[in-house]
């Protein structure tokens, strides 16, 4: 099988036919990686005139993980903030699947959309599947593997009650056929977050200037995010990555910029000593995070979304982490996944500043949400 994404006339679902009317599409989205990868999607429903709202679990509220996108990315407003907040794990799916809930009932949407991995993807999906609505999720098929992990749960829970999957890649495409998943539901759409880079790079370069702010020269840094909870919770682990970035930083003499997740934030603060060659500094809105990236030498991070885009900008990437459910980017050559050990992320990195970076980006050509939103329409038009 090669790599194909499905002509959106091609698509056909007859099991899932609407009976009348028009077409109404929920939104379900809750932190910062779903808000910029459901972007590329809400700008084309809002140009559409769609009939769809956006339904906002806030699972993240903090100005510079939720609000600032919206702003920015000038996308529509949710209609309903949920204000689910932080919390356990059960804490915060319970919160988001009885106020979900209440506003499916309400609203009887046809369709609920939902992105990624997080808690507020499994609650979204959960709420409306029990519901009858059907589900699509954007960014199928993703796997670690790693059940330690709240994503995977989240992931393989969604996958096997959603109704249409929209997988970015043939390889997802085939762990979902792999685990048994009807063929007809499966869709290698690209990944929306080509979309967003496709979208905003040029006007990222033109409306801000991180560089200047930060006092950095372009390809004279590196970048790194750690967020993970397999980092965040085992505090040996993360003194251990926090270690290799500085070795990496004294073993070429250069800055790592380092944008703190408010869950990291609060261990960085805790450290007796701060980390050497580290510049931290508080998360950034997505123009200047994309300027970073763009013009950073490496990038180091424990970020799903971070890989990826550090694959599509031709940046290497070293992954901090045991796994990764994007492994189109080691197979491009764009990532090594490190783990935790001090050495071992300085010697990746070494051997990912060693690498040519023209490799072929797998995530699409940038128009999956167009795809996505054709695929949804044609079937219920059927
Ligand atoms: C969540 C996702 C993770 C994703 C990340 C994106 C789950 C299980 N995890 O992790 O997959 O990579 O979002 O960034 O859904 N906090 C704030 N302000 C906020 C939100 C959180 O300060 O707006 C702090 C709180 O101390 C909170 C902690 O961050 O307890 C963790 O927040 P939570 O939403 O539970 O998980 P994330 O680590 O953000
Ligand atoms: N991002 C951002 N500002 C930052 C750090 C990250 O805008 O300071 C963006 C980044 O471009 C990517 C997304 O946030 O699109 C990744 O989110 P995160 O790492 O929180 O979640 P994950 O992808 O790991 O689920």
């Amino acid at each position: 099988m090669t790599e194909s994404f499905y002509p959106a006339t091609l698509v056909r679902e007859p099991a899932f036919r609407r009976k009348t009317g028009r077409m109404k599409i929920s939104v379900v989205l809750g932190t910062r990686p779903e808000i910029i990868k459901m972007a590329p999607l809400l700008k084309i429903l809002e140009a559409k005139k769609a009939d769809f709202f956006t339904l906002h679990t806030g699972q993240h509220y903090s100005y510079e993980l939720d609000k600032v996108f919206f702003d920015q990315l000038e996308l529509p407003r949710p209609r309903y903030n949920l204000e689910a907040g932080s919390g356990t794990h059960a804490e915060e799916t319970a919160k988001m699947l009885t106020g979900i809930e209440k506003i499916l009932l309400n609203e009887r949407p046809d369709f609920v959309l939902v992105e990624g991995d997080t808690n507020s993807v499994l609650a979204g999906a959960l709420a409306a599947v029990k519901l009858g609505i059907r589900v699509g999720h954007v960014e199928a098929g993703l796997r670690s593997y790693d059940r330690t992990m709240p994503e995977e749960i989240n992931r393989v829970i969604t996958d096997h009650i959603g109704s249409y999957l929209f997988a970015p890649t043939l390889k997802a495409k085939q762990i979902l056929l792999g685990e048994g998943i009807y063929q007809g539901k499966t869709f290698v759409t690209g990944n929306t977050i080509v979309d967003a880079i496709r979208l905003y790079l040029e006007t990222a370069r033109q409306k801000v200037d991180i560089h200047r702010q930060f006092h950095l020269t372009p390809q004279k840094y590196f970048l790194a995010t750690l967020h993970r909870q397999e980092n965040t919770d085992n505090r040996d682990r993360f003194t251990s990555i926090l270690e290799g970035l500085s070795g990496t930083a004294a073993q070429f003499k250069l800055p790592v910029v380092y944008p703190a997740h408010p869950r990291s934030r609060k261990l960085v603060d805790s450290l007796k000593k701060p980390p050497k060659g580290l510049k931290i500094i508080d998360p950034v809105d997505f123009f200047s995070f994309l300027q970073l990236e763009s013009n950073a030498r490496l990038i180091l991070t424990d970020s799903g979304g971070v890989q990826e885009e550090a694959c599509i900008l031709h940046i290497p990437c070293v992954t901090l982490r045991d796994n990764t459910e994007r492994p189109e980017t080691v197979d491009a050559g764009a990532n090594i996944v490190a783990g935790a050990a001090a050495e071992y992320i300085v010697e990746s990195a070494t051997k990912m500043l060693e690498r040519k970076t023209d490799w072929t980006n797998p995530f699409g050509d940038g128009h999956a949400a167009e795809r996505i939103l054709n695929i949804i329409t044609e079937a219920e038009n059927d």
